[in-house]
């Protein structure tokens, strides 16, 4: 991102989350496909995740939104804009953001979804503080939130134990202090690693059919060690690229707030980035990848569990399908 002259900063006021009651540890997928715990855990870090049983992503987005409101005094009609980041939206059209406006009741706001995988949360982000800076909008509600329970093949041993459900919301509100909020963005997208990570069917591409049914085209395909490797050199280069460009050292930075894919991938950005383990934000061993979620889940349970406060600098790296890739410099508002 090119630094902006902009009057405004955009900061978080608020955040919240859901996560589905159900949930499926290692030991269940022992019994539906041929794995064990030790390597779930020695490859992953996960040892359990979410599984909605009944609803949909725009259920989970609602539940974290009114989570959310539940903290701050702005009420959902003083939203102006929201962006839901998501790879699994109710249906392609309307926009999930539609229906989450019409069950908040957020009557005076515009907004949409953001398709960008695991770096939604940090595209739909850096959208959303765009339009706070730019003085064009007071506030924006952005939300990761993913079923990824539905895009799952249960019987694909590559896949189905890595992901689970989930939804979080931050509130972004304008301020006049240039010190807090969102400060900076490096973000990529590189199509070439296209078919690495993919739902093949559903799409203009390869409408469903009884063929695409049939060869299982409506699920994520992925080719784990091939983003394996990327997802490592990119979020630890890009981690440390922006801690460069700020001039930020090691010791100034109060946690790295990683997208959670794999633990070999978080523990490696935080080495790269020089941080101890407890500057690491981690909750991939409860939740697994919960996709667009896996970030404001890891900032709103941190923060409630009273381990950030104002003035810290976070840094927030993903990488995902696409390739899509980033990181953000935030510094923290709420006390
Ligand atoms: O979130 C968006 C971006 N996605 C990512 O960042 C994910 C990136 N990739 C990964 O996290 C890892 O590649 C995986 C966790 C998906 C797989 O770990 P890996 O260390 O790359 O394993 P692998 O695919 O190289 O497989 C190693 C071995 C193989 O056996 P052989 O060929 O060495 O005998 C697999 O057949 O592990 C075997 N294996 C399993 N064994 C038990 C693969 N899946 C399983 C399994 N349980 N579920």
């Amino acid at each position: 991102m090119q630094k902006t002259n902009n009057k405004y900063s955009a900061e978080i006021t608020a955040v919240g989350m859901y996560v589905p009651e159900k949930i499926m540890d290692n030991k269940y997928f022992e019994t539906i496909v041929d794995t064990n715990d030790e390597w779930i855990v020695t490859r992953t870090g996960i040892r359990e995740r979410r599984k909605m049983e009944f609803g949909a992503t725009s259920d989970m987005a609602v539940k974290a939104a009114e989570d959310l409101f539940k903290t701050t005094q702005v009420k959902p009609e003083d939203i102006e804009v929201i962006i839901v980041a998501t790879v699994t939206p109710d249906m392609f059209f309307p926009a999930t953001a539609c229906l989450v406006q019409e069950r908040i009741g957020a009557v005076n706001a515009w907004g949409f979804d953001l398709s960008a995988a695991c770096s939604g949360f940090l595209f739909a982000l850096q959208t959303g503080a765009s339009l706070v800076q730019s003085g064009a909008y007071k506030n924006c509600l952005v939300i990761g939130a993913d079923k990824m329970s539905s895009i799952v093949d249960y019987t694909d041993r590559n896949t189905c134990l890595l992901f689970g459900d989930a939804g979080s919301a931050v509130l972004l509100e304008r301020t006049e202090n240039p010190d807090l909020g969102v400060k900076d963005s490096l973000l990529h997208v590189d199509g070439s690693g296209k078919e690495s990570l993919y739902m093949k069917g559903g799409g203009s591409l390869n409408p469903a059919s009884y063929e695409t049914v049939d060869n299982k085209m409506h699920y994520v395909y992925q080719d784990g060690k091939a983003v394996f490797k990327v997802a490592v050199k990119g979020m630890a280069d890009i981690s440390a690229e922006i801690m460069e460009k700020n001039n930020l050292k090691s010791e100034d930075v109060a946690y790295l707030v990683p997208h959670q894919a794999n633990m070999r991938i978080i523990d490696a950005t935080g080495k790269r980035m020089g941080l101890p383990p407890e500057k690491v934000m981690v909750n991939i061993d409860r939740y697994g990848n919960t996709t667009a979620a896996t970030i404001p889940l890891c900032l709103t349970e941190y923060y409630r569990d009273g381990k950030i406060k104002k003035g810290d600098k976070l840094i927030l790296s993903a990488f995902g399908a696409g390739y899509t890739w980033g990181a953000i410099y935030l510094v923290w508002s709420m006390d």
